[in-house]
C-alpha cells in the first residue's frame, strides 16, 4: 500500500466527519469495520480505528492510559526527561506515531506539535488529537519541520525523538499498538536511518532539552548530558543549543 491508496471506511451517517480526510484517502461508506487485505481506516461513533490484515478486531489506541499517566502524582519517566514543568512549553514530538507520548505532554499543559510522516498513522493521530486544544498534528518529515522557520519562528523548549527501534532477534511481541506501528512503518522506514542529523538539527532548534527515547540496551547515539532509565526504555537527554 502506498500513501495514495489509503481507504477510509466510515459509518454512512458519519460521511460529513469523514470528509475532513478526503484530501488524503478514498472514502467508502459501510456499516461495520471490514476485513481487509491491506491496512485501512474505519470511522465510527467511537472514533478512528485501524483495520489491519490478520487481525479480527480493529485497533484504536487507548486514551484512558494517557489520562492515567497524565494525572499520576508521580511524574512518568518521559515527563521527568522533558522537564516536569511543562505548562505553556512549546514541545515538538518529531516522531509522533499514534501520539501517546506527545499527547501525554499536552495533557500536562505543553503546547505540542506532533509530527508523523506516514499518512495513515497521521490520520489516526489527527483524529485522536482533534479535541485537544493545545495539540496540533503535522503530516511531514521531522527534518522538514525542524528546517521550516516560517512554520515555527522561534525555538522549541523540548524536542522529543522516538523513532522506531532497530529490530532485534527477540521473539516477545510488543504491545498491539507498537506491533501495528512496526508493521505499518516497515515498508517505509529506511533501514537503520541515520539519526545523528536529526538529533543535531533538533539541538540547533531547541533551547531546552532534546529527549531521545531508546531501548534500554541500545548503544548511545552521541554522549547525552544525562539519562533517565526505565524498565525497558531509556531517555537520553541532550541540552538544546539554540
Ligand atoms: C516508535 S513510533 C512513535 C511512538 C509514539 N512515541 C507514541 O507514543 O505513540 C515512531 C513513529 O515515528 C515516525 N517517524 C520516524 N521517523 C520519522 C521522521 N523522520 N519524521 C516523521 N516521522 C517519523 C514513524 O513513522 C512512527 O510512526
Amino acid at each position: 500500500m502506498t500513501d495514495d491508496q489509503i481507504v477510509l471506511y466510515h459509518r454512512p451517517e458519519l460521511a460529513e466527519d469523514a470528509r475532513r480526510y478526503e484530501a488524503w484517502c478514498q472514502l467508502v461508506s459501510i456499516s461495520a469495520a471490514p476485513a481487509v487485505s491491506q491496512p485501512a481506516l474505519y470511522l465510527d461513533h467511537r472514533g478512528m480505528w485501524l483495520c489491519a490484515p490478520g487481525y479480527t478486531q480493529p485497533y484504536q489506541p487507548a486514551d484512558a492510559e494517557i489520562q492515567r499517566r497524565a494525572n499520576s502524582r508521580v511524574p512518568t519517566d518521559l515527563v521527568r526527561a522533558c522537564g516536569v514543568q511543562l505548562e505553556g512549553r512549546c514541545v515538538l514530538d518529531a516522531c509522533a506515531g499514534f501520539g501517546s507520548d506527545g499527547l501525554l505532554l499536552a495533557q500536562r499543559g505543553a503546547k505540542v506539535s506532533l509530527v508523523e510522516r506516514q499518512r495513515l498513522i497521521w490520520i489516526m493521530l489527527a483524529e485522536r488529537a482533534r479535541h485537544i486544544a493545545n495539540a496540533e498534528t503535522i503530516c511531514a518529515e521531522a527534518m522538514q519541520v525542524l528546517d521550516d522557520h516560517d512554520r515555527h519562528a522561534g525555538s522549541w523548549d523540548v524536542v522529543l525523538l522516538d523513532p522506531m527501534f532497530p529490530p532485534t532477534n527477540k521473539r516477545a511481541l510488543p504491545n498491539r499498538g507498537l506491533q501495528h506501528l512496526r508493521e505499518l512503518t516497515a515498508p517505509f522506514e529506511p533501514e537503520q536511518e541515520d539519526l545523528l542529523p536529526l538529533l543535531a538539527q533538533s539541538r540547533q532548534r531547541c533551547t531546552g532539552r532534546v529527549v531521545l527515547k531508546r531501548r534500554l540496551k541500545d548503544s548511545v547515539l552521541a554522549r547525552p548530558d544525562f539519562q533517565i532509565k526505565a524498565k525497558s526504555v531509556r531517555f537520553d537527554v541532550y541540552a538544546g543549543l539554540a
